[in-house]
């Protein structure tokens, strides 16, 4: 469940049999843990560790690669750009360690996030409470299928970030999917006509979606479903399929994340991918 890899730098060449342990074990489900590989913050970042320095009303500070745009910060000027520049210095090492170490071709970098506020304590809705475990759904963006792999680092001098990590997917799918079904007809047509959605939503979304919140709103699968506790140590990095591996984060402050989207088909073993077992359990195609 957990793959501990001996990687202490972020850049290749990697060893062939760290590369072929990391890809199996990843696409097998389980989280590729790298304690000795710290992101180090520069000595003008240090104040960056400070729930103030996000805005206050989303959990994350996120930017967009592609464009520099930062959003959910409560910073101006110098200092947001500096905050700017540390996330994305973290995601192109990030990108570029997980370009060397896994065989897909095409990975494509999407947003990075800052998650400078301490996840204990704070209070949600339960289908946005990360806190309970879930796989990740993206109700905005339709996936059709597509990976959603997500490398982190606990940034934080000494707190450790705290996780739950679940049963495999195909037991959490045989749980949940005979419970949902398809979105009423014509929802995820309309939400994509409104930009509500970036996109139609395939069936395979609307399942992963509801999969999610049925989870979430479970009381008896949250508290007797087989869980493993797992400290990620300040200094500390992890990669893993969260669309796969079911997941809780239950504390810790000051991490950074990087999110890589990509095709089923790239993947030494597709089969294992959520889309190919819902499509297996449900006999129908998905996307
Ligand atoms: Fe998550």
């Amino acid at each position: 469940m957990i793959e501990e890899l001996p990687i202490s730098k972020w850049r290749g060449p990697f060893d062939t049999d760290v590369k072929a342990r990391a890809l199996d074990a990843l696409e097998s489900g389980s989280v590729l843990y790298f304690p000795q590989l710290p992101f180090l913050l520069l000595e003008s970042e240090i104040e960056f560790l400070d729930a103030k320095v996000a805005d206050g009303k989303s959990k994350n500070i996120s930017l967009d690669h592609t464009s520099g745009k930062m959003q959910a910060s409560s910073l101006t000027g110098e200092r947001a750009a500096r905050l700017a520049a540390m996330i994305e210095r973290f995601g192109s090492s990030a990108a570029g360690l997980v370009r060397d170490l896994l065989p897909y071709n095409h990975v494509e970098r999407a947003r990075t996030s800052f998650r400078p506020v301490q996840v204990k304590g704070r209070s949600y809705s339960k289908i946005s409470d990360d806190r309970l475990l879930h796989i990740d759904a993206f109700p905005t963006r339709p996936m059709h299928g597509r990976r959603i792999l997500r490398f982190f680092a606990n940034v934080a001098p000494t707190s450790p970030r705290h996780w739950h990590v679940g049963q495999p997917f195909e037991e959490f799918a045989q749980r949940f999917l005979p419970r949902v079904g398809p979105h009423f007809p014509g929802k995820s047509w309309l939400y994509g006509k409104l930009g509500v959605t970036r996109g139609q939503r395939s069936l395979y979304d609307e399942l992963m979606l509801s999969m999610h919140d049925a989870g979430k709103l479970d009381n008896d699968f949250q508290s007797t479903s087989p869980h493993r506790n797992v400290i990620f140590a300040p200094g500390s990095c992890w990669l893993v399929y969260t669309d796969q591996v079911l997941h809780a984060a239950l504390g810790g402050e000051f991490a950074l994340e990087q999110t890589f989207h990509l095709d089923v088909a790239q993947m030494a073993s597709p089969e294992k991918a959520p889309v190919r077992i819902l499509e297996r359990l449900s006999g129908k195609a998905l996307v």
